[in-house]
């Protein structure tokens, strides 16, 4: 991918924006077709992946555009059915171009496995026990995970950690390089654990992963030029200063904190969902690292830079794969991976913090100026346009009669579309259906 930047793409139709996409990625346009046309899994794949399946359950797969990390330009395939959070990304995303765009870094890969050992009597001896068989231990864990050994990850280091009342979880870290690796973390827990107890004199309790991945962190950086946030006669000053007293707000206040991250959230899950990681894993991994101080915090800050820049900070946990998990099974989740050109994990945790701090920038851009409801309302009154029955054309018609008369309802969408047929003779349109 030689350029992100893929002008009047919200113009064109589907098939249009196939060819494009295609042409841009240098893939085959009727491989790209046949994948995303059929959702990328079929209900006997389904069956044979989780239990009780009595259908498929679709979502909207789209392409969010303009994003430029660390010098590279990249597409972000994104799986959500929430209006205005892909074109927020990539419009904030090209306004991000403008100070070079994005940059990120990640931690090494690092997974920790947590082994709990009840009954301990003596947390200091068995603390020292534990440690001074610390080799053993890891070669133990390795040779559980020779697969991921061969691959240059394993078993990395130990921690103790005493929880009190008796109570020791030891820590193991493992590099599950370019595997999200909650499989082998956890294959790495069950092994360790009997002789732990052992060395602790303890009882075995839960051996499993954590989710608050906190070794495994991304952080991605962009400081934009004044003058790229200035629009509609508002001064770039002018945004930069509310963004700034936005982000100080999500500061001071969980309340607010919570309702940043979610617009963080949007972009980072909907990115996760489109390469067929696990969203839980990253939501419950993302809220523990914003709780992490004991006080709810914003995952992504924004401040005023040295030369009047807007600069913003995003740090978190991303635990991704780009092997294994549903990405065998899923045509979509291969095509999203396909679609962002990296080459691991990391890579791809850094592009999607790219995508959560964009969403969070176009959201905070909103919010400190016009309000989200303007840009929203437009977008949710086609959404209740076609909950009406609206189809093509009928669809922005609808919409836009609608917002303009400032009444966003099943029963005005319902008379417009009415109105609409009529005047169109359309009379085959079933207006009404849900
Ligand atoms: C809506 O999905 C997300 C926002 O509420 C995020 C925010 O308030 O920062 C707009």
């Amino acid at each position: 991918m030689t350029n992100s930047r893929l002008p009047g793409f919200y113009k064109l139709s589907v098939d249009e924006r196939r060819r494009v996409a295609a042409e841009a990625l240098g893939v085959d346009v009727e491989d790209l077709t046949r994948a995303l046309s059929t959702g990328g899994m079929d209900c006997a794949t389904a069956d044979k992946s989780v239990e009780n399946v009595i259908g498929m359950y679709a979502l909207p797969f789209a392409l969010g555009l303009n994003v430029q990390l660390n010098g590279r330009d990249y597409l972000a395939p994104m799986v959500v059915e929430e209006p205005s959070v892909v074109a927020a990304a990539s419009n904030a995303a090209r306004i991000v171009r403008a100070g070079g765009g994005f940059f990120a870094e990640t931690d090494e890969p690092i997974m920790i496995a947590q082994v709990q050992l009840d009954e301990v009597r003596d947390a200091a001896a068995a603390t020292a026990a534990i440690v001074a068989e610390t080799s053993t231990i890891l070669a133990e864990a390795n040779a559980s995970v020779p697969g991921l050994v061969s691959r240059g990850g394993g078993a990395r280091a130990l921690e103790v950690r005493d929880l009190g009342d008796g109570m020791l979880v030891v820590h193991v870290l493992v590099d599950c390089r370019d595997a999200m690796g909650a499989n082998l973390v956890n294959t790495v827990a069950e092994e360790v654990a009997p002789r732990l107890a052992h060395l602790a004199g303890g009882r075995v309790g839960l051996r499993i992963l954590s989710n608050l991945a906190d070794r495994r962190c991304v952080r991605v950086k962009a400081c934009i030029p004044v003058e790229a946030l200035a629009f509609e006669g508002r001064t770039g000053e002018s945004v930069r200063d509310g963004i700034v007293r936005a982000s100080r707000f999500a500061e001071k206040d969980p309340y607010r904190a919570a309702t940043h991250n979610k617009g963080v959230m949007n972009g980072i899950d909907a990115v996760v969902i489109a390469t067929g990681n696990d969203w839980r894993a990253v939501e419950a991994g993302a809220h523990a690292y914003a709780a992490r101080t004991g006080k709810y915090e914003p995952l992504c800050t924004w401040r005023i830079g040295d030369d009047g820049s807007l600069v913003g900070e995003l740090a978190m946990p991303l635990a991704l794969g780009i092997v294994g998990g549903s990405i065998r099974i899923h045509g979509c989740a291969r095509l999203g991976l396909e679609m962002t050109g990296v080459q691991s994990a990391a890579e791809l945790a850094m592009l999607i913090g790219c995508v959560g701090m964009a969403s969070n920038l176009a959201a905070l851009r909103a919010l400190a100026t016009d309000g989200i409801q303007r840009g929203h309302m437009l977008l949710h009154a086609r959404t209740v346009a076609i909950a009406v029955g609206a189809r093509g054309q009928q669809v922005e018609e609808v919409a836009a009669e609608i917002h303009a008369r400032g009444e966003v309802t099943v029963e005005a969408a319902r008379r417009a579309l009415l109105r609409l047929v009529a005047a169109g003779g359309d009379a085959g349109l079933a207006v009404g259906g849900e």
